[in-house]
């Protein structure tokens, strides 16, 4: 284990943390050394690595003395404040949250797409948003072969976008609905069991919430596409943890769903999920749990005189390739 590394996990008692530590040990990622970071609420707990008991320790700015790697998924405001005590102790910040995602000084990474970014990195590396990474990961590949000029997505999100409370909720607003008794609204914004809601995080002057814009930014960094035209409705779902989107791709050339097929079937971290005869096609039931995003219901855009649009579906786990797996990824990039 001559390249192990020492690593903290910054929000290791929240969904995504929690996540971080199953997906570093499932991945036999070379571990010198393991600190398990959150607030002083959750300082003392015990959680489990690789068998182990390891307590809980609180997060301060001496966290990172003896650390390598800091997976961050602790939220935006702790992010910032810790960010310059991470840094200075010489620990790269693999970081969760949309803090500095946008930072022209920050590499935002998806291993399947930009590597060479992470390697740029001047001391903090970014995680994308979930919706992003499961869209970039799936349309990367076609944009490649055929150009996309403009893409409109349609997001279904699950509960855990918003964290482990919002899980609960969900959970519990629906056993109190069962009962027969009111739904009481704590994290979420609306009412989540037996009903959807347009808003996920806060509207812009634009009309376009933060998490719409994040789509439409965040893509054409990665891709290093900043002429592609982007446009996203995103919705809050009672599923517990996969997200799914509805994307309309128009391209620059020509393609037709089985040439989209036939890319998808061969492009990393992608599982070709294709057969509506079969009922095969993606949903979030499947895609928990799975590093792969599901693509599928491919079909030639109709609405259109050319050749050049396709529809798809996808679904991908939000707290895997939408959070811990694609941080742990850019962590594996550092150690080769
Ligand atoms: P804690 O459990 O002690 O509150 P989620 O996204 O599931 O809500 O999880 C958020 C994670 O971020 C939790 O591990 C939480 O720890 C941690 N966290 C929240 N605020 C802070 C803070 N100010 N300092 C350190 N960790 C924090």
């Amino acid at each position: 284990m001559g390249n192990a590394k020492r690593i903290a996990v910054v929000g290791a008692t929240g969904a995504v943390g929690i996540e971080m530590m199953e997906t570093l040990e499932k991945r036999n990622f070379p571990i010198a050394s393991i600190k398990l970071l959150a607030s002083s609420r959750s300082a003392g707990k015990k959680l489990k690595f690789k068998g182990e008991e390891i307590t809980v320790e609180e997060l301060t700015e001496a966290s990172f003395k003896d650390v390598d790697i800091a997976l961050f998924a602790a939220g935006g405001s702790t992010s910032e404040k810790f960010a310059p005590a991470c840094v200075k102790a010489g620990c790269v910040m693999i970081d969760n949250s949309s803090a500095f995602r946008m930072d022209e000084n920050v590499p935002l990474v998806i291993p399947e797409i930009n590597p060479e970014d992470a390697f740029k990195h001047k001391g903090i590396i970014a995680n994308p948003n979930c919706t992003t990474a499961i869209m970039a990961v799936v349309v990367y590949p076609l944009h490649k072969a055929k150009k996309v000029r403009r893409l409109v997505a349609s997001t279904y999100q699950a509960a855990s976008g918003g964290g482990a409370p919002a899980m609960q909720e969900l959970l519990d607003q629906t056993a109190a609905v069962l009962r027969g008794e009111k739904a009481e609204v704590k994290v979420m914004a609306q009412q989540i069991a037996f009903n959807i809601f347009p808003h996920i995080d806060v509207f812009q002057e634009n009309g376009y919430t933060k998490e719409e814009m994040k789509m439409v930014n965040e893509t054409r960094k990665i891709m290093h596409a900043p002429e592609m035209k982007i446009s996203c409705t995103s919705v809050r779902i009672p599923v517990l943890r996969a997200h799914s989107e509805s994307l309309n791709l128009e391209f620059e050339e020509e393609i037709t769903p089985e040439e989209a097929r036939s890319i998808l079937a061969k492009a990393p971290g992608v599982r070709l999920c294709d057969d509506p005869e079969n009922k095969i096609y993606p949903m979030p039931i499947d895609a928990t749990g799975k590093y792969d995003v599901l693509a599928g219901r491919i079909r030639q855009d109709i609405s259109r005189d050319d050749k050049k649009g396709l529809d798809l579906f996808v679904s991908g786990d939000q707290l895997l390739k939408g959070a811990a797996l694609n941080a742990v990824q850019i962590a594996e990039l550092l150690v080769k």
